[in-house]
């Protein structure tokens, strides 16, 4: 019988998260204070973070133990089956070795619940009862409601507008979990307000979603602290359990990853995927790794590597990064997700130094992929995952135009159940392929601060 699964057993999962600080090929910047252009202190950061994750934040330690209260949490659905795309490679006919991580069977659907379910346990702990977010798609806002109400916290979830109407199941779906879901820019907020008086026509962003969720937690007199879903180094390093637990899956399959892929949005299933293989290519193993983004929003492809912004209201640190200028809003006609106008810093590092290196794809080839492989492992995945499916068959491809029998890895970070608008998009041939004209890009860059 084909072995598909490949099932970590039990006594192998990770206790402990690995952090890239320590392997990075060159010393990340600091992040610098948003008002006055100065290097962070830990102190800066304690009005909207619980300390413990502002300490992760900083630290050089190679590894940061995975609590027991966490790990009991990660037990109701980790580790996650690596699966050998058989079937996959059966229809592509290529020699290549496919295998992919499922993120998408967590109870929230997406990778994103391994960090919510820790910085929730941290917050917690330090006596925190209330999360406030941003969400776009709203894989984010339901990782953290579900961990909110595990861990018995309030969660206040900014949702950009246009998902907000346009995906009203996922709003149902964080209120069954209990938290409150606000459509931004709202009237709740100082930075919701300024917004709507000088945007009043706006889809909403992720960069003004984000301002209002600091403002309320800097705000709270330390009630509430603010909660990020991806970027930070704490977020990438949270979900290094991801690659850890495949590495691990890898080993006992007698496997090691030619290459590794995943989208990239913000860039923590990106990080999680890849981080831990980071080691066995310093070690001289030659991986590819490539983080995949839409063309709609090609942040680490056509991006400029400077200090910018997390969102539009200049709350947030200015964090050394691609980015397309805080003020971007993706085109509307785009219909994948990964429409953040920045990345983190970690994996900017990793492409700056050419240790790994990205690509954009157009939504059409991402949706032709997303079809095959539901066609091919029954998986209807995350328009995002998409993208990393898109290269991962491109891959393969290569492989039987060369006969190289390459083993190929990517994260699928999530099921695309709620994304059903998208995909009847694509069926009935309305999505566009887009390319942002350079004077897009050239003006939305303008509002990047010059440090
Ligand atoms: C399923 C899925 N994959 C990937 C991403 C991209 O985020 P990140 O780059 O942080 O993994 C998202 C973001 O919301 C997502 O929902």
């Amino acid at each position: 019988m084909t072995e598909y699964n490949i099932l970590l057993d039990a006594q192998k999962m990770p206790d402990a998260w690995y952090n890239v600080t320590p392997d990075l090929p060159a010393p990340m910047k600091p992040p610098l204070h948003p008002v006055t252009h100065q290097p962070l202190k830990a102190d800066d950061l304690s009005a909207i973070f619980a300390m413990s994750l502002i300490e992760q934040e900083m630290s050089t330690q190679p590894a940061i133990s995975i609590p027991g209260e966490v790990m009991d949490i990660y037990q109701l659905y980790r580790p996650t089956p690596l699966r050998r795309a058989y079937r996959l490679e059966k229809m592509l006919d290529t020699p290549a070795r496919i295998f992919y991580k499922n993120e998408s069977v967590t109870p929230s659907g997406s990778h994103k619940i391994n960090t919510s379910i820790a910085q929730a346990y941290f917050n917690k702990k330090e006596g925190v009862n209330e999360l406030t977010t941003e969400t776009g798609a709203g894989q984010w806002g339901t990782a953290l409601a579900i961990a909110c109400s595990m861990l018995d916290m309030k969660c206040t979830v900014y949702m950009v507008r246009v998902s907000f109407e346009q995906k009203p199941y996922r709003r149902v779906l964080m209120q069954t979990y209990g938290a409150d879901v606000v459509s931004s820019p709202s009237d709740t907020t100082d930075n919701g307000r300024a917004f709507q008086a000088k945007f009043p026509d706006t889809t909403g962003s992720l960069g003004m979603a984000i301002s209002e969720a600091v403002e309320v937690a800097a705000k709270s007199g330390g009630r509430a602290k603010y909660s990020l879903g991806s970027v930070l180094n704490h977020v990438l390093l949270h979900q290094t359990v991801i690659g850890l637990e495949a590495k691990a899956q890898l080993e006992q399959v007698g496997e090691e990853p030619d290459v590794v892929i995943g989208c990239c949005g913000g860039g923590s299933n990106f990080a999680g995927i890849s981080f831990p293989f980071v080691p066995m290519k310093k070690k001289g193993k030659n991986i590819d790794f490539i983080a995949v983004e839409p063309t709609a929003c090609p942040t680490l492809t056509r991006g400029l590597y400077a200090y910018d912004y997390g969102d539009t209201a200049h709350m947030t640190p200015l964090l050394l990064q691609y980015t397309l200028g805080h003020q971007f809003v993706p085109p509307g006609i785009h219909a994948g997700g990964l429409r953040y106008h920045g990345v983190a810093q970690q994996v900017a590092l990793m492409v700056k130094e050419g240790f790994m290196r990205a690509v954009a794809c157009h939504q059409n080839p991402v949706f032709d992929a997303l079809q095959m492989f539901a066609k091919a492992e029954g998986i209807l995945a995350a328009p995002e995952s998409g993208h990393a499916i898109r290269v991962a068959i491109d891959e393969a491809l290569k492989c039987k135009e060369s006969g190289e029998s390459k083993a190929i890895l990517f994260n699928l970070s999530g099921h695309g159940h709620f994304d059903m608008t998208a995909y009847e998009a694509y069926t009935n041939r309305k999505l566009e392929d887009y390319d942002l004209d350079q004077s897009i890009i050239d003006a939305a860059e303008s509002v990047i601060p010059k440090i």
